[in-house]
């Protein structure tokens, strides 16, 4: 079987409608095919300070988010980075064949480091995205199915893969990103030219998973929409409405066209009400399940624990073959 390989960072309190729409469910929809590997990244997560105690729940409830929305663990491999050590073996040796110039065109470093102050910025930001090659390199994956802010740091995996093969000889397959055209990219509600993340501003046009329904409701009828009150998808002109109409079609399996037509001559607050209770019935199910499997911490740390083993058998045998590709020796 072919192989996939993707990630979530834990940071924070729940999973967002664009983590679910980007890459959860399309993960969900591959498990069968693939020889997929789910990763919780909390290494990743560390390049920006956060709380241990709250980062040692997050991990636990993202792996809980990743089951509860159809990640079935005992067909894929679901596991926590910090539990494999060759993630951070292998980033120190791509570290050494990255160039300087070329991390620092990583945009989402440029973006993430100009939120946090240039200066204040941790290398561990600025080589965030050597770290994540090591991840998808280690397994051989063949397809790295993600949104569209991660396809940059698919490219750089590519061209570290190329380089080191062509250096060293053929040690890992290059990847490809699949990126959903439709599902690439989910906007803020209440700016809905930027990707809906969980650094936003504020959390008025953010829907979180764990969300109180009531919650989400609100949420969706105060989305930023336009004047001209048509419910008709226009990415350029109507970008409120066009996420809107976007989020309705993919969890609904319908198509835009066919929300289109439905509401003709309606009002946006009728297209709110709608979109609303999909959301919901969509989040409800997968929030209940979630706060299920957190009841009991011990058997979702044992399950994880054995995807680890499988995991880290995988990884060990790529990481062995770049120690003596380098020279590196072995124990
Ligand atoms: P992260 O944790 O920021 O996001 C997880 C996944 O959700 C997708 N996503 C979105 N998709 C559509 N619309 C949005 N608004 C939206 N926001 C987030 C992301 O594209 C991603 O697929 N660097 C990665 C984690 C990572 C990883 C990896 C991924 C580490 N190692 C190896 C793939 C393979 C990240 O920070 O994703």
């Amino acid at each position: 079987k072919p192989v996939i390989f993707s990630g979530m960072q834990p940071s924070s309190d729940s999973l967002h409608l664009g983590n679910y729409i980007g890459a959860l469910t399309q993960w969900v929809g591959m498990q069968q095919t693939f020889d997929a590997y789910f990763c919780v990244v909390n290494l990743h997560a560390i390049t920006v300070a956060q709380d241990p105690a709250e980062l040692a729940e997050r991990t636990r409830a993202t792996a809980a988010q990743y089951i509860a929305a159809g990640i079935d663990p005992d067909q894929s491999t679901l596991f926590v980075q910090s539990h494999v050590p060759a993630h951070a073996e292998l980033a120190w040796v791509l570290n050494t064949i990255t160039g300087f110039g070329e991390a620092s065109r990583m945009t989402q470093f440029k973006d993430k480091s100009i939120r946090h102050g240039a200066d204040k910025a941790s290398v561990g930001l600025f080589t965030y995205p050597i770290l994540m090659a090591a991840d998808i390199l280690l397994y051989q994956a063949d397809t790295v199915p993600v949104g569209e802010d991660q396809r940059q740091h698919v490219e750089l995996t590519r061209d570290l893969a190329e380089r080191f093969n062509s250096r060293y000889g053929q040690t890992f397959t290059v990847p490809k990103p699949q990126i959903l055209k439709e599902t690439a990219k989910i906007y803020d509600l209440q700016n809905p030219t930027a990707k809906m993340s969980k650094s936003a501003a504020t959390e008025a046009g953010l829907l979180k998973i764990l969300d109180d329904p009531k919650v989400t409701a609100k949420k969706i009828m105060r989305a930023v929409t336009d004047a001209d009150g048509e419910i008709r998808f226009d990415r350029e002109t109507k970008p409120g409405v066009s996420n809107l109409l976007t989020i309705f079609a993919v969890l609904s399996g319908r198509t835009v066209e066919s929300i289109e037509r439905e509401f003709e001559g309606r009002g946006y607050g009728d297209l709110k009400k709608a979109l609303a209770e999909v959301v919901t019935d969509t989040f409800t199910p997968i929030r209940e399940r979630t706060n299920e499997l957190l009841t009991d911490p011990a058997e979702l740390d044992r399950l994880l624990a054995r995807a680890a083993d499988r995991a880290n058998s995988v990884a060990q045998e790529t990481l062995n073959t770049v120690y003596d590709r380098f020279g590196l020796l072995r124990r």
